[in-house]
């Protein structure tokens, strides 16, 4: 696993901007991080009203539409819902599948998270699967089994040719819009646990090709210890992402971050 894998830094809007500032932060975001997409994949996820628009913005800038979900039924009777056509309609690239507040909030199950993925891999799209644990799981000692479970119940059914598709974001509920990050030593560790679990299901080269996001109170300040660690390849970041040198600084820890793996590659 002696590979250097492309750093991938999404910002994920949640339900945030209106039309206007929508507008404006996804070009203040293109003309800041526009100059790292040739070294970093730079994904967007605005909220699915401004996709149309953000993706317009991002057009020729090599910068990734994402959607923060998707439904996994084609079409049909399904009042509110969004489906994968509707998604490659408009230039979408990269959508988010169990994102803890779908998970913790809205309710979904990891049967709908599966279903959702392995729709959106058919499609064609490329996923970033979301898991973690929440702190009463951390405190019970649970971190690695339910990040293994939830990883696997995600995973099932997906063929090792579509792990390429496929990015693994670690996003430990505790640490969502908390401030309160954890250590890269405590990520680092989780994300060992899931490339050693993906090896197990697939192959060492599926796990050393995949690519594995830390998500939760990333900012500015703290991205290049985290994107410092070998195991982290970049960050799905929130709150940060609103604000767009912000957002510039956190990929532009992940392009030096992965400059200096490649100088002294580890493990
Ligand atoms: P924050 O960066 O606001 O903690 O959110 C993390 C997250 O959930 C990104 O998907």
């Amino acid at each position: 696993m002696g590979m250097t894998r492309r750093p991938f830094v999404g910002g994920n809007w949640k339900m945030n901007t209106d039309l206007a500032s929508a507008v404006e932060l996804a070009d203040d975001v293109v003309a800041a991080c526009g100059c790292f997409a040739d070294r970093c994949d730079i994904a967007l996820y605005p909220p699915f009203p401004y996709l149309q628009v953000v993706g317009r913005t991002l057009g020729h800038h090599g910068l990734l539409l994402g959607a923060q979900d998707v439904y996994h039924q084609p079409n049909g009777a399904y009042t509110g819902e969004i489906s994968t056509d509707m998604l490659l309609d408009l230039n979408v690239k990269v959508v988010l599948i169990g994102h803890s507040e779908r998970r913790h909030v809205i309710g979904e199950n990891d049967e709908l998270v599966n279903a959702k993925l392995l729709a959106a891999l058919e499609a064609g799209l490329g996923v970033v699967l979301c898991i973690g644990e929440t702190l009463e799981q951390r405190e019970a000692g649970d971190t690695n089994r339910v990040n293994v479970s939830q990883l696997m119940a995600g995973l099932r059914e997906v063929a090792p040719e579509q792990m390429e598709q496929v990015t693994i974001a670690y996003e430990p509920v505790w640490a969502i819009g908390t401030g309160q990050v954890a250590s890269p030593q405590d990520a680092a560790a989780v994300h060992r646990i899931i490339r050693r679990s993906v090896a197990d299901l697939y192959d060492q080269d599926t796990a050393g090709g995949l690519r594995i996001q830390y998500g939760g109170s990333v900012n500015a300040a703290n991205a290049r210890d985290l994107f410092g660690e070998p195991q982290i390849d970049g960050g799905l970041v929130g709150g940060a992402s609103l604000d767009s040198p912000q957002f510039k600084a956190i990929v532009e820890a992940a392009v030096q971050a992965t400059e200096k793996k490649r100088e002294a590659p580890t493990a």
